[in-house]
């Protein structure tokens, strides 16, 4: 159950993707058959502008990828004269946008496989993610209506959702007839290059829709400060979002609109009436499925000390059961991280901190999924972007306290409680500063359209990701009084 505050109704049924049943034996043993026959497959680079040959290998493994194309500043800027809105009629960007949603389920074994080899991802990952770029590019298709385009919007997407969050920034902002430049992360070029060669299969016209790869460095404040740009969403780190902010103001229009899904330091409380089979399921979703590299991530955990040795007991013993390993094994729980830079970030931390427990190691791009002892959320520095969660016990009476100091971090992206007393719950839900508030269950991978995404303060701007604000954002405001 959600609850959703709807300014406005849906026009068509709409029902999320099914994804695939990987469940079933035959299923798998036919995917696992068309994976392994894209598995040695070279990618190119077709659809960024860019002159800058790159070669992408997969995080921890011997493979390339294949060769991504980047763009230098002047190819980035001559891509922002080269884009234009899109004025076609609402009818025809919905339609486009669902034609473009059924090619993603109908290549979704490429997918899979460029989602596994350039990003990383586990088998469960690729799916959920495949999944909720069909949702994005079907649910804003809905929202296309006649209203006028703010005009150019720049789309900067992160590494860790390099299908779905790129996926949906462009559908959005498309829905609503802009035109889009597309900036992906440094790490997935690849798939950014295949999802945009989707799109234009579909019908996006290409002068609508232009991608340009790059160092972040040299083309994303070519692509925020430029005058031109009417719009910029972005998720990525806190600073990043501030350095973002800082180049539009300074370059474009005041007031120019900025979409920023940024981190957290995302809290679970579980409390004695917990049960703590449950809680332990949904902490170590939470906490390590994607190996911790989502920004909904759980990071702090408070547990009331009654019941701390029995779940910390449960809650190791499930950490060793996890596989970790190569994410082209379906049998892996915890992938690589995405690359030296980012692992050799959460080492240190780890370093420096108080071990409670480790899983198993994996390879050498691995961090294995480790608790950490702290006293509580203040003792958390900047977010740890991988498998580690940290612990902390608290008295029944320390709750406010524990609130308080959620409340005081700065951030407001996901919380977790797990509690049978209603009235707890329904207290804790409207005291806690949070976007996405999840009870009795893990606090990651919201839905599309039901679980609208994304938080407050340092976490991000809004609207929700997914939900019925979003596209509204990348309009103009327009009223039109006529008499006869
Ligand atoms: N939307 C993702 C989640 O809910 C995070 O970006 O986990």
């Amino acid at each position: 159950q959600s609850k959703l505050c709807e300014p406005r109704e849906i026009f068509t049924p709409r029902v999320n993707s099914d994804g695939f049943d990987w469940v079933d034996p035959d299923a798998r043993s036919k995917l696992q058959a068309a994976l392994d026959a894209v598995a040695d497959r070279t990618w190119e680079a077709a659809q960024s502008v860019g002159s800058i040959h790159k070669t992408v290998t997969s995080p921890g493994r011997d493979d390339i990828v294949g060769i991504a194309r980047w763009a230098t500043a002047a190819e980035a800027v001559q891509a922002i004269t080269e884009v234009t809105p899109w004025t076609v009629d609402p009818e025809n960007r919905r339609a486009v946008l669902y034609r473009s949603a059924d090619l993603y389920e109908a290549e979704r074994v490429h997918l899979i496989s460029l989602l596994m080899r350039e990003a990383g991802k586990t088998l469960i990952d690729c799916i959920n993610e495949i999944r909720e770029a069909v949702d994005f590019l079907r649910y804003y298709a809905e929202f296309a209506d006649p209203t006028p385009s703010v005009g150019i919007v720049t789309c900067i997407s992160p590494w860790n959702f390099p299908l779905a969050i790129f996926t949906g920034q462009i559908a959005a902002a498309l829905a609503a007839g802009n035109g889009v430049l597309a900036k992906p992360a440094e790490q997935t070029s690849l798939i950014a290059d295949y999802a945009v060669s989707l799109l234009i299969d579909a019908g996006v016209p290409p002068e609508c829709l232009r991608l340009v790869s790059g160092e972040g460095a040299i083309v994303g404040p070519i692509l925020t400060g430029t005058a031109g740009i009417h719009a910029v969403a972005f998720t990525g780190s806190t600073a990043t979002a501030q350095r973002i902010n800082r180049t539009m103001a300074a370059s474009l229009t005041p007031g120019t609109p900025l979409i920023a899904e940024t981190g957290g330091q995302n809290a679970m409380i579980v409390d004695s009436t917990a049960l703590l089979e449950q809680a332990v399921r949904d902490i170590i979703a939470s906490a390590f499925q994607s190996a911790g590299q989502r920004c909904s991530a759980l990071r702090m955990l408070y547990v009331q000390e009654d019941i701390a040795p029995a779940l910390t007991e449960m809650l190791t013993g499930a950490m060793d059961a996890l596989v970790v390993g190569d994410s082209t094994d379906f049998a892996t729980d915890v992938g690589p991280i995405i690359d030296a830079t980012a692992k050799a970030r959460i080492d240190a931390h780890i370093a420096a901190s108080t071990i409670v427990h480790q899983g198993p190691k994996g390879g050498s791009q691995h961090v294995a999924p480790t608790l950490l002892r702290v006293n509580g959320i203040n003792d958390l520095a900047d977010e740890v972007f991988g498998p580690v969660c940290h612990i902390a016990t608290f008295a029944a009476g320390e709750l406010p306290q524990v609130i308080a100091d959620i409340n005081a971090s700065g951030y407001g992206l996901t919380f977790g409680l797990h509690s049978r007393i209603d009235s707890r719950v329904e207290e804790i839900s409207q005291q806690v500063n949070a976007g996405n508030i999840y009870v009795n269950r893990n606090q990651i991978g919201a839905v599309v359209g039901s679980q609208p995404f994304g938080g407050h303060g340092l976490s991000g701007t809004g609207p929700k990701a997914g939900g019925p604000r979003y596209v509204a954002r990348f309009h103009r405001g327009w009223v039109v009084s006529a008499l006869d």
